[in-house]
């Protein structure tokens, strides 16, 4: 069998672990037309579960619209234009209901040489001021006809970086009018895409269902990597899987880049699990180095503080002293930075983003748990 890990990039089967749950609650808030908002941690598998439920769900039209790298509105509308004329596989069609819906910027055609379908170029200047975005959603609406619509918006957080608050204004204005499409809002950055809608004076406000995408089960990796051992004509100890799944904080990529390269070996043992997680760390040195070297003093002080604490009780009195922060508030800027930069996530608890960078501050920093 090919090696069925991979940890770069969308997976799917054989590479799509459970999500059974996460699958049919969001194929159910896309059935009910309600818009969602969907987030977590980097790199959690929020675009491999929408993707997912897109493939699988029936009587609905999907679109998915990958925001990542737009930087303005004409970006925004290039991302939009192409995801929904990829929903119309005729392009003749398409044209006709372009020449309907778009009025206010021309649009091109072409061929996508990769999937052969139609897509809709507009052709707009970059320092362009006003475009009619609700044309955009006006084709939508054509496209999917009487049919159901569901629209993902990938790294939505980008469109709050557009810097103006008239166009989310506008866009808000836009999906309101439509009952029959469910949107789905999809962000990592935390702090950026919940302020957008759960911030009382944002035009997102309460505009979509909360929908936190938590960490994969222990026990279901166990039932995944054992049974792709099994396909295999091999097997794995279970414990084995655990290990990694902690070493990894339950993050799935980090797990998906351990199996990876475990899946080669003729067996897996503990000795080799250390060893590949320094390979994995050397091979990131550099980076971490770099990412190290761009914090202030006290920033780094409140990642060792996190690590060393396990992200609990950070602001103790000796735990602050212990770590050379003279007052809570300085600890408390510093961790809030590291958020910002998303070094570090709060669920609950203080978490480092990546866990192979927490494990190269706890080697070579010495750093163990109280
Ligand atoms: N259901 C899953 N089972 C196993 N591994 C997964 C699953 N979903 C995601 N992964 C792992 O996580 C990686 C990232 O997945 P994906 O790109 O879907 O996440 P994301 O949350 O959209 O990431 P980003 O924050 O970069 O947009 C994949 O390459 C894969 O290694
Ligand atoms: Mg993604």
């Amino acid at each position: 069998m090919e090696n069925p890990f991979s940890f770069s990039g969308i997976v799917d089967d054989p590479a799509f672990c459970n999500r059974e749950k996460e699958q049919a609650e969001l194929t159910r808030l896309i059935k009910t037309s309600q818009n969602v908002l969907l987030y977590s941690h980097r790199r959690f598998g929020k675009t491999s579960l929408i993707l997912k439920v897109f493939k699988q769900i029936r009587g609905v039209t999907p679109v998915y619209i990958d925001l990542y790298g737009t930087t303005g509105i004409p970006d925004f509308i290039r991302a939009a234009l192409t995801g929904i004329s990829a929903a119309e596989p005729k392009i003749k069609r398409l044209m006709q209901l372009v020449r309907e819906t778009i009025t206010g910027f021309s649009v091109n055609f072409s061929l996508d040489p990769v999937t052969g379908l139609p897509a809709a170029v507009p052709q707009l200047a970059p320092d362009r001021k006003t475009i009619p975005v609700e044309q955009v959603f006006r084709l939508a609406e054509a496209v999917s006809a009487k049919k159901k619509m569901a629209i993902a918006f990938d790294e939505f957080q980008e469109v709050a970086r557009y810097g103006g608050e008239p166009f989310e204004k506008q866009l808000r204005a836009c999906i309101q009018q439509h009952e029959n499409i469910a949107y789905v809002f999809a962000g990592s950055q935390k702090h950026l895409i919940t302020d957008m809608f759960n911030n009382a004076k944002r035009a997102f406000f309460r505009q979509a269902a909360s929908f936190p995408l938590e960490k994969i089960a222990p026990e279901a990796y166990v039932e995944w990597i054992a049974n792709l051992y099994r396909r295999d004509n091999r097997t794995i100890d279970n414990a084995l899987i655990v290990q990694v799944v902690r070493r990894c904080d339950g993050h799935p990529a980090c797990i998906q880049e351990f199996f990876h390269h475990l899946w080669d070996e003729k067996t897996v043992s503990v000795a080799l699990i250390d060893q590949l997680e320094r390979r994995i760390i050397r091979r990131r040195m550099a980076e971490f180095a770099y990412a190290w070297d761009s914090l202030t003093l006290n920033q780094r002080r409140a990642l060792k503080l996190i690590v060393f604490t396990g992200g609990k009780s950070l602001y103790a009195v000796d735990h602050l002293a212990a770590f050379g922060f003279r007052t809570p508030s300085q600890a408390t800027a510093a961790v809030d930075k590291l958020i910002e930069r998303e070094f570090v996530v709060k669920n609950g608890v203080y978490q480092l983003q990546d866990p192979i960078f927490k494990r190269w501050l706890e080697l070579s920093q010495n750093i163990g748990q109280p």
